[in-house]
């Protein structure tokens, strides 16, 4: 045996489970093309200051769980943590926002997390993300909420809740961070958390040891300073989500882990998942462009855990593929070569198929095909193939027709209900 291991704390996804895992990444990005957003496929590294500079020096992301490392040429590269700040440089490097707006993107694909692995928390992990960058109608908050939800409902989840709050606007969070700074200035805390406060007062809301989380207590809330404006967009939004029959709870609390957010932030969290419960999170970031040197625009989207997800489903039960959706098997009796060259034919005229390989018998081969899930599969004999008919068999039914060679196709490529009655008739 191999010592080889993979690296600690990673996600890996190896048929039948890779299935399941596909099924979800692809329902997600289903609904953002739905929505129309078009694929951006970015490097999965970046200049390191990309990420101090977009994410924020005072995260934990950055301070604490960033690959980082020197290359050949001595630059400082990270492993993306996350998509928006990519996704930002490349709107920016490329102009991408000197045409139609707003650009409606979205990726999927591996970040990296140096966290601490545990159930649901991954050094390697993957998101399905869209971001809407170019308008700053609060119509696109919802539709990027909607986006996400209709993902959860299409794979089948119940049990979650969206949790959804503000961060108002630049005066919102001056007055805000202003009372926050004098609160923290009276709390015993640390020097290091008082430094990293100094950075961003807000961060502190992050901090999980249960004394920070008690003299936090009476802090003011940041709902309670929206501005005239940002209050009637947090109302707008509220509004819009009821008129879409999607239920949310406001959480004065919520703190998004990432700097870069203004106005509305949300987030996912399964009830089923214990500590590592959020499935997916977003929100506005209206100034985030023009800090990596951009135009002044405005910016919304979401980044949806789909290791996360695929393990919300696992723990509802839901019933996701659990194999390759083959249409057909093929078992050669004789000589494979034909039986070869008949799937290459079948799979250029748009079937699934597998085949056994090697000298299995027909019962290796029949086990073999009950294995795979095909939905038909066919013994192929030689005298068969002289005689230009073959048995196909349907694998649900377990009734046997014997079609011609060119009838192959059509058949298996039926829907289930026609193929069926058809084959029983
Ligand atoms: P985030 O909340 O940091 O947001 O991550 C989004 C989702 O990625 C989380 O809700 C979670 O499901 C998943 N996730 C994060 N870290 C891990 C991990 N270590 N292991 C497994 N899953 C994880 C962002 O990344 C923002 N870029 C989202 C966004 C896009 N905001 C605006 N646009």
């Amino acid at each position: 045996m191999s010592s080889f291991q993979a690296p600690k704390g990673v996600s890996e996804y190896f048929p039948s489970r890779s299935h399941r895992f596909e099924h979800v990444r692809d329902t997600i990005i289903e609904s953002a093309k739905r929505s129309g957003y078009e694929l951006i496929e970015l490097p999965v590294f970046e200049d390191t200051e990309l990420f101090t500079r977009g994410v924020g020096a005072s995260t934990d992301v950055v301070r604490k769980e960033m690959y980082t490392f020197e290359d050949r040429g001595g630059r400082s590269i990270t492993l993306r943590p996350e998509g928006t700040a990519g996704v930002m440089r490349a709107v920016i490097e490329h102009n991408l926002d000197r045409g139609q707006l707003p650009v409606k993107v979205y990726y999927s694909g591996a970040f990296f997390r140096a966290e601490r692995p545990q159930a649901g928390r991954y050094r390697q992990f993957y998101q399905v993300g869209i971001e809407a960058i170019g308008s700053d109608d609060v119509r696109i908050d919802a539709e990027v909420i909607a986006t996400a939800d209709r993902a959860l409902k299409a794979c089948g989840l119940k049990n979650y809740r969206l949790e959804i709050t503000s961060l108002g606007d630049a005066e919102t969070r001056t007055r805000y961070l202003a009372d926050l700074r004098s609160y923290i200035s009276r709390i015993d805390i640390d020097d290091e958390t008082r430094a990293r406060a100094d950075l961003n007062p807000l961060r502190i809301f992050d901090d999980k040891r249960p004394n920070v989380i008690a003299s936090m207590e009476g802090a003011p809330y940041l709902l309670d300073y929206l501005t005239a404006e940002s209050a009637s967009d947090f109302e707008h939004v509220q509004n819009l989500l009821q008129s879409l029959a999607i239920e949310f709870h406001v959480n004065k609390r919520m703190v998004r882990g990432l700097d870069y957010y203004t106005g509305i932030a949300f987030e996912f969290v399964h009830t089923q998942l214990g500590a590592q419960s959020g499935i997916g999170g977003g929100g506005r970031y209206d100034g985030l462009m023009a800090q990596l040197g951009g135009q002044e625009l405005s910016g919304v989207g979401f980044g949806m855990g789909v290791d996360r997800i695929l393990l919300a489903c696992e723990a509802e039960e839901i019933d996701l593929p659990e194999d390759a959706g083959l249409d057909l098997f093929i078992v050669p009796l004789g000589t494979g070569d034909r039986a070869l060259i008949l799937a290459e034919s079948l799979r250029s005229q748009g079937v699934r198929v597998s085949l056994t390989f090697g000298d299995k018998n027909l019962k290796g081969g029949m086990k073999s095909a009950d294995k795979s899930g095909a939905r038909f599969s066919l013994v192929l004999g030689d005298d068969e193939l002289e005689q230009g008919m073959v048995p196909l068999k349907n694998m649900v039914s377990g009734g046997i027709e014997s079609v011609t060679l060119s009838a192959i196709a059509s058949k298996v490529l039926l829907p289930d209900s026609v193929a069926s009655t058809l084959i029983e008739s």
